[in-house]
């Protein structure tokens, strides 16, 4: 009789988890975080080690200052207090994050993944973790991901953390990359809902063309040049970039792209609270603005402070504007990203 009803109980059980599976499932943005490091290092700071000028930086990119990490921190780390903030806003307990995906261009060493030092400092075991290249289009990459693995019901909860030690990586001798890069991390924790009201993802669109890999690269230390005395003393451990190239392929493709997402769920610029796009340089992100026709108080600008943080500057600048309380719950955000790769994407969000 005990095991009667409990198979009839069972049975239920079952019958609704398979309703479950074939009603749709959402994502809900639970909580936004994000971390720089406490040093800044200014125009003039760097005007002392390169022929450069604060007046030129500003003029040219809008960055004012940008914050560097501390010798002894790791990706990883800047990537775990931007979590544990997260985590916080959004009223997670750690142990219910059943997956980790780290967007990074800078992992703490070449082999293992960033992710699995990330879930060892956050107490976390056996949940899979995942690091992606994306570079600077990390944010929409990762929501995408993010959305599939929930949608599909394997995971619940998806911790979503993307960071960079940039300074790691840029060549400080070399004037026309150093002034531009900073350090940071931002992290989202992505969660499944029944309910479609509470849906955050709208709508996300990607794309990349190899074509033009060679504008931003890290040329030396991989499977194609191993590092030798030889690409140490070519500088090739270092990002090596062609400025104007990028400039005009990041004002068109983040265009087109914004454009792209908006035409096809039927939404102009203006009908979004803001626009957050990568914050690669301020003049970039104008003509942006000034091609989607939406007033400057719409449109996000973290750069003057941070300078160019990688796939973290779209979250720092969504979490900068949480925190000061202009995007509220039914908050519309259009994200817009685009990095090495070429790598590109938009994402329409609802808080
Ligand atoms: N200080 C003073 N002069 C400089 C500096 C500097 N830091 N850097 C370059 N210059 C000089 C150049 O040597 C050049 O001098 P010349 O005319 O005598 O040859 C002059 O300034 C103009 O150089 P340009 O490269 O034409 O300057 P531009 O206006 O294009 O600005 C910049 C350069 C800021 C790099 C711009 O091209 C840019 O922002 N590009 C996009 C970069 C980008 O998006 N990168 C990352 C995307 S992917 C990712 O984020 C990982």
């Amino acid at each position: 009789m005990r095991l009667k009803k409990l198979i009839f109980s069972s049975n239920r059980k079952h019958k609704k988890i398979g309703k479950m599976k074939n009603s749709k499932r959402f994502v809900k943005i639970l909580g936004v975080g994000s971390y720089v490091p406490e040093k800044v290092v200014t125009n003039d700071d760097l005007s002392k080690i390169v022929d450069t000028s604060d007046e030129w930086i500003r003029a040219r990119t809008g960055i004012r200052e940008r914050r560097i990490a501390a010798s002894d921190q790791t990706t990883s780390d800047l990537c775990v207090c931007a979590a544990r903030k997260a985590m916080e806003n959004a009223s997670i307990a750690v142990d219910d994050i059943d997956l980790i995906l780290t967007g990074t261009i800078t992992s703490d060493v070449v082999l293992p993944s960033t992710s699995v030092f990330i879930q060892t400092k956050l107490g976390l075991k056996n949940i899979p973790c995942l690091d992606y290249n994306v570079a600077c289009s990390g944010l929409q990459y990762g929501i995408e991901l993010a959305r599939s693995l929930i949608e599909s019901r394997r995971y619940k909860n998806i911790l979503l953390v993307c960071g960079d030690k940039l300074s790691a990586i840029t060549d400080w001798e070399d004037r026309s990359t150093c002034i531009l890069f900073g350090d940071g991390a931002g992290a989202i924790v992505l969660s499944a809902t029944e309910n479609e009201e509470e849906n955050s993802i709208i709508d996300v669109v990607l794309g990349a063309n190899g074509e033009h890999s060679e504008l931003i690269i890290l040329p030396a230390g991989g499977s194609r040049e191993p590092a030798s005395e030889k690409t140490v003393s070519e500088r090739k451990h270092f990002m090596k970039m062609s400025g104007r190239d990028l400039f005009r392929e990041a004002v068109k493709i983040m265009g087109n792209c914004a454009q792209e997402i908006l035409d096809r769920n039927g939404m102009s610029a203006n009908d979004m609270d803001f626009v957050v796009t990568h914050q690669a340089n301020w003049r970039i992100i104008d003509a942006v603005r000034e091609r989607l026709g939406v007033s400057p108080e719409k449109v996000c600008v973290t750069i003057e402070k941070y300078g160019n943080t990688s796939a973290s500057s779209c979250i720092i600048a969504l979490d900068s504007l949480i925190k000061n309380g202009k995007i509220v719950r039914g908050s519309k955000v259009l994200t817009v990203g685009f990095g090495a790769g070429l790598t590109w994407g938009a994402a329409i969000l609802k808080f």
